[in-house]
């Protein structure tokens, strides 16, 4: 007997799972994306990329604590001339593959997310909210804003735009609604949590830019939270992230609202079996609770 249906739909997209590599893991190469892809991501995210290339942050740039990781990378990225080459291989191999898109002004993440479009990215996630490089993390704290560049991008290309939210902020869901009324797709919840750690014995912060982001098991619960308020405000899908490292983990994220979710921290404590894992538990969980297609579940608690 076949299991459930694991197929979802986001922006006209289909993807063959919902459970996907988050932005920013694993860099930017075609030969890591398609490792990711083959252990069984329904699609991967590159690293987010602007328009030209940027250095990024000295080191330290990531710092495991306790409960996760803290990461101050500062954007390095290639380049979208440079992420081209790699976004067509992937396509040249069947493989969605969304780009994350950084930038200052809506014209710059227009042109980075035509280009993407171009080298045949099947969506672009818009990235305004890195909780520490100043111009992106300013523009996903003001709903303003991220409608004025969600709309840039939507004028700009025909693929589907979505947009990653951050936790950083008092009202995400009046956030959520300001990228659907931009025209966004799809939103993403959540980025990481803006933090920090200090060494007690040279006290002075650790990472190389002081603040960073928390990822990980411990920003779960928030990323529930915000899924759950934003799939209450939006009629646009939630893609959830944050936290995820099992198939229960993806399961309440989905039944606060998500249609799929990202596997980021995780891929780096459990490597690539964790897609395989997830999705295993996850079809076992829906035919034992008697639903047919994974996006029955979605939204109901
Ligand atoms: C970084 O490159 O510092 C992280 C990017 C992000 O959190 O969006």
């Amino acid at each position: 007997m076949a299991g459930p249906d694991l197929k979802v739909r986001i922006g006209g997209v289909e993807f063959r799972n919902p459970v996907m590599q988050a932005a920013g893991i694993l860099g930017t190469t075609a030969g890591v994306m398609r490792r990711v892809y083959e252990a069984g991501a329904g699609a991967v995210f590159t690293k987010s990329v602007g328009l030209e290339e940027r250095f990024g942050y000295p080191n330290p740039t990531v710092v495991e604590v306790e409960c996760g990781l803290l990461n101050a990378m500062g954007l390095p990225s290639p380049g979208i001339s440079e992420l081209r080459e790699e976004v067509s291989k992937l396509r040249g191999w069947g493989i969605p593959v969304v780009v994350s898109v950084f930038g200052s002004r809506p014209e710059e993440y227009a042109k980075v997310s035509s280009m993407a479009e171009e080298a045949g990215a099947v969506a672009v996630e818009l990235n305004f909210s890195c909780p520490h490089v100043g111009e992106v993390s300013l523009i996903g704290q003001r709903g303003d804003l991220v409608e004025e560049f969600t709309r840039a991008v939507k004028d700009a290309v025909d693929i589907p735009v979505f947009v990653k939210l951050t936790p950083n902020v008092s009202d995400i869901a009046s956030i959520a609604l300001r990228a659907e009324r931009g025209g966004a797709d799809a939103v993403t919840a959540i980025n990481t949590v803006r933090a920090m750690a200090i060494d007690i014995w040279t006290m002075r912060p650790i990472l190389g830019n002081r603040l960073g982001g928390l990822s990980g098991p411990a920003i779960k619960p928030i990323a529930v939270r915000c899924v759950y308020e934003i799939y209450e405000a939006v009629d646009i899908p939630v893609i959830g992230c944050g936290g995820v490292k099992s198939w229960m983990d993806a399961v309440e994220l989905m039944l606060a609202g998500a249609s799929a979710v990202q596997v980021g921290t995780a891929i780096m404590y459990r490597g690539l079996g964790i897609f395989e894992e997830i999705l295993e538990g996850l079809s076992t969980y829906l035919g034992r609770m008697g639903f047919r297609s994974v996006s029955e579940i979605v939204g109901l608690a």
